[in-house]
């Protein structure tokens, strides 16, 4: 009789990345993929792997792409909704906390406070889960989902300020 055990082997096998060449007029997004692989491991130790199983991504209307929001984000001048205020202004927690519907979502991100609602749509996990960062710090969600996501990019233009520690 042959003994079979199993394990998983989680791979990551594409690092995220955003490469930026100034001789092109783009960026180039490489998305990280992760997948679960259940290995079932015969006694004389030959692995059989089973078809991997993607995890479940989000559908997009067409034209929501993070290469549809990169483009979005050369062509619009004001996705922070400043109105000619500095975004290196002091922000409250107070105030990112009233801020949490329609044009002006904030969050706080890694110490910076952006409005996230131009992005809500084009977010790959969905907007439900952004959602959930509206007035808040969303630092440890973010990290726990997709620490590799180069956010200090994705969210460049919807800067609004810094976050004020002291108040
Ligand atoms: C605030 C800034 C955020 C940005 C710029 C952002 C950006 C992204 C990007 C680029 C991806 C695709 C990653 C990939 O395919 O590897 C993604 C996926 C995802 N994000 Fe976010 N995200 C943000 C916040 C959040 C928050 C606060 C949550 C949770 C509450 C969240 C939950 C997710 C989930 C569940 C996915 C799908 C992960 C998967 O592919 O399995 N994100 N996000």
């Amino acid at each position: 009789m042959v003994k079979v055990t199993s394990l998983s082997a989680r791979l990551v096998y594409k690092e995220m990345r955003m490469i930026w060449d100034p001789q092109k007029p783009f960026l180039t997004l490489a998305v990280s993929q992760s997948v679960t692989i259940p290995l079932l491991v015969h006694q004389d130790q030959k692995a059989i792997t089973k078809k991997p199983v993607a995890r479940e991504k989000f559908l997009f209307e067409k034209g929501f792409s993070q290469m549809d929001w990169l483009k979005i984000t050369q062509k619009h001048s004001d996705l922070a909704g400043l109105m000619g205020q500095s975004n290196r202004r002091l922000i409250s927690m107070d105030e990112v906390k009233q801020h949490k519907t329609g044009e002006s979502i904030w969050t706080v991100l890694k110490g910076r406070v952006y409005n996230i609602s131009p992005y809500m749509k084009f977010h790959p996990g969905g907007v439900d889960m952004l959602m959930k960062a509206a007035g808040k710090d969303c630092t440890s969600l973010f990290n726990k989902y997709h620490a590799w996501v180069n956010a200090e990019i994705l969210l460049e233009k919807c800067l609004v300020g810094i976050l004020d520690d002291d108040r």
